[in-house]
């Protein structure tokens, strides 16, 4: 049996007025993972949030947090963002020369590692790092907003990761990221993913549509 797909909405489309009840109430509506963007104003274009923000949100929901630092330098910043409650930790190996020392880190705080791939780098940058990771994360937008444009590309990039990930015999997510909605939530499925991220899908229409929404997501 194929297992279903996960979802993890992007709060970066919630209502930043109401975090707190945004995240209930996609937890309530039947996501898997709530997904954080963090970014820096200097690795992408955008400033988010930190790890107050993820501490404050954390009595909020059981549900795992999926944190996606964009962020340079990011060491200096996972033991705060673990303390706040991430459960996976997401970095970019274009943000620093240190990805392994990063993701050593991450699991040595007893999180789970995800490494995240820039649509312009190629999948070949998972090679001495797939047999440490949990997660690997292909951005199907250039990182720095939610409600772009899908990048076809990135499907033969989720395809060899896909493979990477077999031959490996790992228990490794393969997460999207970028928009996603319910035209290229499928294309993303058969290209190989068990992971979608979706910000501007999951949260359009109001707490009304979301639990209709995560479920036409997932494609059931
Ligand atoms: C982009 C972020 C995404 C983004 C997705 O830098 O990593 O998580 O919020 O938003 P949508 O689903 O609207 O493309
Ligand atoms: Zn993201």
């Amino acid at each position: 049996m194929v297992p279903p797909v996960r979802i993890a909405p992007s709060i970066l489309s919630a209502d930043f007025a109401r975090l707190g009840e945004e995240v209930r109430a996609i937890d309530e509506a039947g996501c898997d993972w709530v997904h954080v963007d963090v970014m820096d104003g200097h690795f992408v274009p955008n400033l988010t949030i930190g790890p107050m923000v993820v501490k404050a949100l954390r009595p909020h929901t059981t549900k795992p947090f999926d944190v996606h630092l964009m962020i340079s330098p990011v060491d200096g910043f996972l033991d705060a963002f673990a303390e706040a409650g991430a459960d996976i930790m997401t970095v970019h190996p274009e943000a620093g020369p240190h990805t392994h020392r990063s993701v050593q880190r991450i699991k040595a705080l007893g999180k789970k590692a995800g490494v995240s791939l820039n649509p312009a780098t190629p999948a070949k940058m998972l090679d001495y790092l797939i047999d440490d990771i949990d997660l690997v994360l292909v951005m199907s937008v250039n990182p720095g907003f939610g409600g772009q444009r899908f990048i076809d590309s990135q499907l033969r990039k989720i395809e060899s990761v896909r493979k990477m990930i077999d031959k490996s015999g790992r228990d490794i997510a393969l997460e999207v990221d970028g928009g996603i909605d319910f035209e290229t939530a499928p294309r993303a499925i058969a290209a190989g993913a068990d992971t979608l991220v979706a910000g501007t899908a999951t949260f359009r229409g109001g707490p009304a549509a979301y639990a209709d929404n995560i479920r036409r997501l997932r494609g059931s």
